[in-house]
């Protein structure tokens, strides 16, 4: 099983207010990018990885991202299109044709283990079509453009989808080409396998697994890094009941 991870990255940093994109910030001295890229490279079920990166890029992407931090596994740098659903289809355009599997991550959400894009590949080579994702923890509610409230949505089935996602390549290969074709927009790669009929796995993934879209996410990377770098955070998926930080006598009060 050959699988290729296509990392879009051609996003812009509109909804942070500032002239850097969002994969470009710095998180503890390195860009969001690299911290995402090296995730996936520690995977050993990943062979290879194309990233996807605004034309103007390019070059800078090539010279002053991958060259100096060493990613080996990144074979590809294609220019992305005006939105995520176009670059990833420019990525899926450069994925070798050997490849079986196509695991799809965006560029911001730096925190993604190995273990979950293990299960997430091994869920796609067995069923065609898996994302990660957790379980809503808020009361959901279904409100008009004008501010009133309809419904409430069941919870209980609820879960918001996170990547990476993975497909076997010539399902995900038709999806976006059937997308493409019908001028259908989905927000994520899953969206677009479901109009084939086919029901993607969903694999309990990790509340951790931020995507930085906004400044506050920044904030909160930072504090998950650092726990990182001290083994403190352990990962919390909705199944379990991990508390994520207690230490010393809180820990022993609230751990069950
Ligand atoms: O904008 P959104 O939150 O959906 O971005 C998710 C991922 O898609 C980001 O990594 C972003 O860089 C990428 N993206 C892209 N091309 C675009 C827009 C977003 O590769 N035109």
């Amino acid at each position: 099983m050959k699988t290729v991870a296509v990392v879009p990255a051609a996003g812009s940093g509109s909804r942070m207010n500032r002239e850097v994109s969002k994969q470009y910030l710095s998180l503890a001295g390195k860009p969001v990018l690299v911290h995402t890229l090296e995730a996936l490279e520690a995977c050993p079920g990943v062979e290879s990885l194309c990233v996807v990166v605004a034309p103007q890029d390019l070059s800078t992407v090539r010279d002053e991202v991958l060259a100096p931090w060493g990613l080996r596994k990144t074979a590809a740098i294609v220019p992305g299109g005006r939105e995520r659903q176009d670059s990833v289809r420019a990525g899926l355009e450069a994925v070798a044709r050997d490849a079986d599997i196509v695991l799809i991550h965006d560029a911001v959400r730096p925190f993604i283990s190995t273990e979950l894009v293990e299960r997430c590949i091994r869920a796609a080579a067995e069923t065609g079509a898996a994302a990660l994702g957790v379980p809503v923890k808020d009361t959901v509610k279904e409100v008009t453009p004008d501010g009133r409230i309809v419904k409430t949505c069941d919870r209980t089935v609820i879960w918001l989808a996170q990547t990476p996602q993975a497909f076997r390549r010539d399902i995900i290969e038709r999806a976006h080409r059937e997308a493409f074709r019908d001028g259908f927009r989905g927000t994520d790669d899953t969206s677009l396998v479901e109009r084939l009929g086919i029901a993607a796995r969903m694999i309990p993934g990790d509340y951790g697994n931020i995507k930085i879209t906004t400044l506050e996410d920044l904030a909160v990377a930072e504090v998950l890094l650092r726990l990182k770098a001290t083994g403190e955070r352990r990962r919390t998926n909705g199944e379990g009941r991990e508390s994520a930080v207690l230490r010393g006598p809180m820990r022993k009060r609230f751990e069950p």
